[in-house]
């Protein structure tokens, strides 16, 4: 049984972890407990008393509520802050009643005074032990009510002497660099008020003592799957107790909940685990995979030609490129930026998806018969939520774009921004592109974002013109589900300049994630190693280009690639023979390991955030298979190279490992481990084998 109602409550349960809560004398629904799965209901603690009140605060201050409302006399974080019709900023949420349904739970709770209703949803993912939250707002009354913070969920791990946590951060071309920080009494705000999801910061969340490592520990980690504006709130309260929230960001945000609406919140996503960073990553790995629109299917090895032509395409030139990579293996050829109406440059043509007449004067139809003839599948890149001011659709349609009447409209990369929170805007890209994979034999679609958001305005909105931030990302999920629905073949891959667009709401829709618009292989190794920390191998795309070249030996680049869904982008014409011969062997050797790469289980032996020897594992579900890398970048020598203990491995059964001598117990590998030399700048690449195994 996944939930368990008991005298104060109820214990949700995954196959290893346990998430208690329950409802205290004084009538608050309140966090119990979080961590293993313990043998008996009675193991679980009682929900927790309000304290004493005194001067300065009330019961709230110290209570883990698991939906914290502002009101009363407390300061923590509040998931929900609200003013009703006659001014009232004061939300007092009682219980109402609970509902059980297979792994769901819903709590029900208004306020005691005004005609708002609150759900909470509870989803327990027994397999993936994973609980997932989201809340719903419901306006009983005849007036409307406005929303001014709707969070998803609030946290409560359990009380420890120090909080250290794990988050992502960066920049473009430089996304996902892992820190793990002592939160200091107050609160941390990791945030996007960019429109995405943002190249700066993650809503990915590991929270630890200070001691857990990548193998060993407690981790309470979480994520939310929303593909715009959020919010982490990191509490230390001045009580000693920690509380993590997760959800829609406040910041700018309004909402006017009409009389019968409901508004749901995104999903968050929490669980824990005593395996250390490394088992949390693979929790959620595991998840992200089984909920994959397409699910547990390698994805298949492409050329993008994005860094060998930039905008300058044409039939032949992506022709003589398709030539040489379905030589060298490749599956799918993906032609980037340029091919569409007027877009010699940047600075036009976002907005007209027609091709271009000069450059394909036969449309698209004769190149894709060529790549086909090759033997492989056709892809295509598209910015759907852009427009160049020099286009067709922005010369016919301007009020379209996000933009404040009275302000200029700043343009970044050239381009303003379509408002999908208008359902024209909405219906328009869908007839569009949906026009546009009716009529060609496209398979893959990169679905680009190159800009954030400015002057964010919506003239003629129907409500607070400040809703389009969650109007937007709605629209943009309408356009994107409808597309994918009424074409289920098409693979679609997220980009947003690199990793801006990358978390558990696009996965909904995307099969895979553009990682970073760096694609030099020792910066890669960094970029990579974060973004694992979330999302497993089987969504990181990584080329494979010509940056570095002449400083990065071609295998060192193609193992950084072959760590994820290997592709290659260089300009493939420029290559060698000997260049080309070796992407045609490291291409098949990837055939025969993608399936444990893309769908095993991950262990990062060492991390490129550590030092400057790292290396990865992945193993097969019955850790039969697996799949070694290892990578130096600079060490002075003479060095003492890093042990590498491997993990995964049935500690009785005897493996050996491509180019190692001899057969060794799959404990000797993980106690003892090895030592592989290597240069700098030199890679490795070695299967692990089970021996007897079938
Ligand atoms: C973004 C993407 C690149 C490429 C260009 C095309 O920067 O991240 O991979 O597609 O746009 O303009």
């Amino acid at each position: 049984m996944t939930i368990i109602a008991d005298d104060t409550g109820w214990i949700l349960q995954t196959a290893h972890v346990a998430y208690a809560l329950g409802i205290n004398e004084a009538g608050y629904l309140v966090h119990r407990y979080w961590g293993a799965r313990l043998p008996h209901p009675d193991d679980y603690p009682p929900p927790p008393e309000s304290a004493g009140w005194v001067s300065f605060n009330g019961p709230g201050q110290m209570l883990p509520e698991e939906y914290p409302a502002y009101a009363g006399l407390k300061y923590v974080e509040p998931c929900l802050k609200a003013t009703f019709a006659d001014g009232v900023r004061d939300v007092a949420l009682r219980f109402d009643h609970a509902e059980v349904n297979d792994d769901n739970l819903d709590l029900h709770l208004r306020d005691d005074h005004y005609p708002l209703r609150l759900t909470l949803h509870y989803r327990v993912h027994p397999d993936h032990d994973l609980i997932e939250r989201s809340a719903s707002l419901i306006n009983d009354g005849g007036a409307p009510i406005m929303l001014e913070r709707v969070l998803s969920a609030q946290w409560h791990p359990p009380q420890q002497p120090r909080y250290r946590l794990s988050h992502l951060s960066g920049r473009w071309s430089d996304e996902f660099n892992l820190h793990r920080d002592d939160l200091p009494q107050g609160v941390t705000r990791l945030e996007s008020r960019r429109l995405t999801t943002s190249h700066h910061h993650s809503p990915w969340f590991a929270l630890d003592d200070g001691r857990s490592t990548e193998d060993t520990g407690d981790v309470w980690f979480g994520a939310l799957a929303w593909s715009g504006n959020w919010l982490l709130l990191a509490e230390a309260t001045d009580y000693g107790s920690a509380r993590i929230s997760l959800g829609l960001n406040d910041w700018d945000f309004a909402w006017q909940l009409d009389p019968g609406e409901t508004l749901t919140t995104p999903a968050a996503y929490a669980g824990w685990t005593d395996g250390g960073f490394g088992a949390a990553s693979r929790i959620l790995h595991g998840f992200i995979r089984a909920q994959l629109p397409h699910g547990e299917r390698p994805h298949p090895i492409l050329y993008n030609s994005w860094e060998a032509t930039n905008f300058d395409v044409s039939e032949e030139g992506q022709a003589q490129l398709a030539e040489i990579a379905a030589a060298l293996g490749v599956e799918l050829f993906v032609m980037d930026d340029g091919w569409f109406k007027g877009r010699l440059w940047e600075n036009a043509g976002l907005g007209d998806w027609t091709p271009d007449p000069v450059k394909f004067p036969h449309g698209l139809t004769p190149l894709i018969d060529r790549v086909k003839a090759l033997g492989m599948a056709f892809g295509l890149w598209i910015e759907p939520e852009m427009v160049n001011p020099d286009s067709d659709l922005y010369r016919e349609h301007p009020d379209w774009v996000i933009h404040f009447p009275t302000r200029e409209r700043t343009t970044a990369r050239n381009q303003l921004i379509l408002n999908l929170a208008r359902p024209d805007v909405q219906n328009y890209l869908i007839a569009q592109f949906d026009a546009l994979l009716r009529e060609h034999d496209i398979t893959f679609i990169k679905w680009d974002m190159n800009r954030n958001a400015s002057e964010p305005g919506w003239p003629d909105a129907p409500r607070d013109q400040r809703e389009l931030w969650l109007r937007y990302v709605q629209g943009l999920y309408r356009v994107w589900g409808t597309l994918r629905e009424r074409h289920p073949d098409v693979l679609w891959q997220s980009c947003s300049g690199g990793g801006g667009r990358a978390d558990l709401g696009i996965l909904r829709y995307a099969d895979q994630i553009w990682v970073s618009d760096n694609t030099e292989a020792t910066a890669r190794l960094r970029i990579q190693d974060g973004f694992s920390q979330c999302f497993p191998a089987l969504v990181m795309e990584a080329w494979v280009t010509d940056a570095g070249r002449g400083q990065v030996p071609l295998d060192f680049r193609f193992h950084v690639s072959m760590s994820g869904v290997l592709a290659i982008g260089g300009n493939l014409l420029t290559w060698s023979e000997e260049e080309r011969a070796t992407a045609a062997r490291w291409v098949a050797y990837y055939k025969q390991i993608r399936e444990i790469v893309q769908l095993g289980d991950q262990y990062r032996l060492l991390s490129a955030h550590e030092g400057p020897y790292s290396a990865i594992q992945y193993m097969d579900k019955e850790a039969d298979h697996g799949v070694l890398f290892a990578y130096r970048v600079w060490l002075p020598d003479p060095a003492l190279l890093p042990v590498i203990r491997l993990r995964g491995l049935i500690p009785d059964a005897r493996y050996e490992i491509q180019g190692v001598e001899g057969e060794r117990s799959g404990l000797a590998w993980m106690h003892d481990g090895l030592r592989l030399p290597l240069a700098n700048l030199e890679s490795t690449v070695r299967t692990i084998r089970r021996v007897g195994a079938i």
